[in-house]
């Protein structure tokens, strides 16, 4: 059976929030700083509704038929408040396939869409954000033309050890 790429429904809620918490799952497992609060996770199909419902989302689904969703694609558009030009961006919130089809294309024919969809909302510039350990996830971006841009970097801030301060 073929893949069909559409726009994201309401009955789609529960495969979505299954996904969600695939996707969770694998981002702890590429890396252990990651963590994500289950209760949200699992609250998924609470506010993934929300999400299908905004005019500055969208969500495309790779549907395997029979109610069995195997990717999504969800993307919003992003205000930036810091003086940046554009002023709004595009902004990949999550791509994700399961595991058996990765690498056959979906993802390329899922942006396309996207891209379609922001060049509708008037957007030039479309960004994302991937784990620094996710390196399949970094190639694939980049075969998929997103270049580096900014450098997100973490500080795992410690508790202060109490007589180690100065003066003590
Ligand atoms: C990353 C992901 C969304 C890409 O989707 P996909 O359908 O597998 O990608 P496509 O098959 O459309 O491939 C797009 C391009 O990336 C390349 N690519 C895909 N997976 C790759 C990999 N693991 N390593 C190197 N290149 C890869 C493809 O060769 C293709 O380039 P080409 O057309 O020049 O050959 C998918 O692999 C995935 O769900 N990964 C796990 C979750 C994840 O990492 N999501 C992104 C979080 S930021």
């Amino acid at each position: 059976m073929g893949v069909q790429v559409r726009p994201a429904v309401d009955n789609d809620i529960p495969e979505l929030a299954r996904m969600v918490g695939e996707m969770a799952a694998y981002h702890e497992s590429i890396d252990d700083r990651v963590r994500f609060d289950w209760k949200e996770i699992r609250a998924a199909g609470r506010w993934l509704k929300l999400v299908l419902e905004r005019d500055h989302h969208a969500v495309w689904v790779a549907d395997h038929g029979e109610g069995i969703l195997v990717g999504y694609l969800w993307v919003h558009l992003r205000r930036l408040r810091e003086g940046y030009q554009p002023p709004v961006v595009g902004y990949i919130s999550h791509a994700f396939l399961e595991e058996h089809w990765r690498g056959k294309g979906l993802m390329r024919q899922m942006l396309d869409i996207a891209y379609d969809w922001f060049r509708a909302k008037g957007m030039t510039v479309v960004t994302l954000g991937v784990n620094h350990r996710n390196w399949p996830g970094s190639a694939a971006w980049y075969k998929l033309g997103f270049q580096d841009w900014s450098h997100e970097r973490r500080l795992e801030l410690k508790p202060k050890v109490r007589g180690n301060e100065p003066g003590f």
